[in-house]
């Protein structure tokens, strides 16, 4: 595994392999990541080579996706221990790229100098609404890392995302979709622990006992699903009940909504295809409050129809 930290080195690299690639037609797995590597992001990679035989993983804390209240400086950067795992999982190249690198113009503290991508308004709801330019930064990193990884080469390549950010593979897809880009997005299932809880790096914050119960918010987003299945047609209803059973225990609820995964928009009773996504904040070991975000992704079969 090649450790790679500026984009003229990875070019050579990749020229290189391009060479060998014409000859074996092999593509490129990405997968972009902000380190901190958990078995989530591991089985993205597991997946990556599965599609591809060349396999590039970014490891980028991105100060364009981070609000200056949000956690950028406390977020966990553990390099030494991310490689080992890459390594273990035949990565080829590891990509871990400098602020400066990235955004040539960043003068320490102001961003505002780089050209962002505007994404559709379906990035200012759910996580949008409160995290505001988190999915333009997130859009952007993504688009100036593809741009990196993959410059060189010929065929359609693919890209890997876990759908326990569901709001941004959407946004992504978008991108891709929108931008033309020769590049096939694959979603990664999300990895849980056994109790539900979906992986996280921010699942760091919490002490055992608070990690316990941190499952609290996927069971709530479970009776929704299963309530729905069940036949109950009353969304905001169920909503409702969701947040205030996770504020009974403690949470500070930001969204709970039932979406159309297709289009992530509102569901109504008559789609069937739907997704329910949660952003909700617990208690951590500080004292402080660590938010979490799940989703389900399920058909409401038994939906009575209208
Ligand atoms: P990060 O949070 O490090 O996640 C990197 C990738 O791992 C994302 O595609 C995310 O959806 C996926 N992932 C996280 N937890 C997962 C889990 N439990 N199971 C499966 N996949 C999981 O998402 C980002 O970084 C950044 O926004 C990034 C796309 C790298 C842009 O900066």
């Amino acid at each position: 595994m090649q450790i790679i930290h500026t984009a003229s080195e990875l070019r050579k690299v990749l020229t290189n392999q391009a060479k060998i690639g014409q000859k074996s037609s092999q593509k490129i797995g990405f997968v972009p990541t902000m380190g901190n590597l958990h078995a989530g992001h591991i089985y993205l990679v597991d997946l990556a080579k599965q599609h591809a035989s060349f396999v590039v993983v970014s490891i980028f804390v991105n100060p364009l996706q981070f609000s200056p209240t949000e956690d950028l400086s406390a977020y966990p950067r553990t390099l030494e221990a991310d490689y080992e795992k890459l390594r273990t999982a035949d990565c080829d190249i590891v990509f871990v790229p400098s602020v400066t690198e990235v955004y040539p113009d960043f003068d320490g503290s102001n961003l505002n100098q780089s050209m962002m991508i505007d994404p559709p308004p379906i990035a200012n709801v759910l996580c949008g609404a409160t995290r505001l330019k988190h999915f333009a930064g997130v859009a952007t990193v993504v688009m100036k890392l593809f741009n990196l990884v993959f410059y060189n080469t010929a065929q359609p390549n693919i890209a890997v995302f876990g759908k326990k950010d569901f709001q941004q593979l959407f946004i992504i897809k978008e991108m891709v979709r929108q931008f033309n880009l020769p590049i096939n997005i694959i979603a990664g299932e999300t990895v849980r622990e056994a109790n539900g809880l979906a992986l996280s790096s921010r699942n760091g914050y919490l002490n055992d006992i608070q990690r316990a119960s941190a499952n609290q918010l996927n069971k709530a987003l479970q009776s929704i699903v299963v309530n729905i299945k069940a036949g109950h047609s009353n969304f905001e209803q169920l909503e409702q009940a969701a947040s205030n059973s996770l504020i009974q225990q403690g949470w500070e609820v930001d969204y709970i909504s039932i979406r159309a995964s297709a289009t992530l928009q509102t569901a109504t009773a008559l789609d069937n295809d739907l997704v329910v996504l949660g952003a909700a904040k617990i208690i951590n070991k500080t004292g402080g409050k660590t938010r979490l975000i799940d989703n389900i992704e399920f058909c409401a079969k038994s939906l009575k129809r209208l």
